[in-house]
């Protein structure tokens, strides 16, 4: 038997605006996310950006090429566990989906030594990824999310596992930046403060708007 995660979920995202996502656990907050993100597919229903469908169930979104380039250059996703790769540097993590982008190396550079000094790790750029803290790690994903300039950016409870203080500077360089790079921001969070920052509150309850 399949059980749909989401159902009727309808929602439209503005740039420069931050939509909390919230909702008790299994109430399809990562789905949601994952859906709007490419990272899955939708079995109904679609995904548009302006005029253009990215994703959709009866097959007229972007190609599998297309989705992932669309998915590198437009998209950032900060992810629970901020996965690294631990043979890079901090600087080079960030660099990473830049140079895979087509970005020249040298502009690379200079747009993650950017992020780094805006998320406060100008100190930590060249440093072993595994001697940083959860919290300099997920500052590091944030800046990886950004180097692209995406249009929308996204983030599955960023905070979850951080103490509060820490939880509270990553909260402070997510929403900062995403506005100021004029990008809609989308957090899956059980945070309270996650929601009194963000523009809009989106609830959702067994799959559905609540
Ligand atoms: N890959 C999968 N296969 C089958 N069911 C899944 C899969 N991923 C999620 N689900 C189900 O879809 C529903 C929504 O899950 P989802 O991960 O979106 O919830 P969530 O709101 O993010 O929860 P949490 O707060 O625990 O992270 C749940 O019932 C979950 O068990
Ligand atoms: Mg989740």
């Amino acid at each position: 038997m399949q059980v749909p995660a989401l159902a009727h979920v309808d929602a439209t995202f503005a740039a420069g605006e931050a939509t909390a996502i919230m909702g008790p656990s299994g109430s399809g907050k990562s789905t949601l996310l994952h859906v709007a993100a490419l990272l899955d597919p939708p079995s109904s229903g679609s995904v548009w950006l302006d005029a253009t469908c990215l994703s959709a169930a009866d097959g007229s979104g972007l190609g599998d090429d297309a989705r992932s380039n669309f998915r590198l250059r437009r998209l950032g996703f900060v992810h629970q566990t901020y996965p690294m790769v631990v043979s890079l540097t901090p600087l080079e993590n960030v660099m990473l989906p830049a140079e895979y982008a087509g970005v020249r190396r040298a502009d690379a550079r200079a747009r993650a030594l950017d992020l780094l000094a805006r998320v406060g790790l100008s100190a930590r750029a060249d440093r072993d990824v595994r001697t940083l803290s959860g919290g300099e790690r997920q500052r590091v994903a944030i800046a990886r999310a950004l180097v692209n300039r995406p249009a929308v950016v996204f983030a599955d409870e960023p905070t979850a596992a951080l103490d509060s203080v820490t939880g509270e500077q990553v909260l402070d360089v997510l929403f900062a930046e995403a506005r100021a790079s004029g990008a809609a921001l989308l957090v899956a969070t059980h945070d309270p403060n996650v929601a009194a920052r963000a523009d809009h509150l989106l609830r959702l309850s067994g799959g559905r708007i609540a």
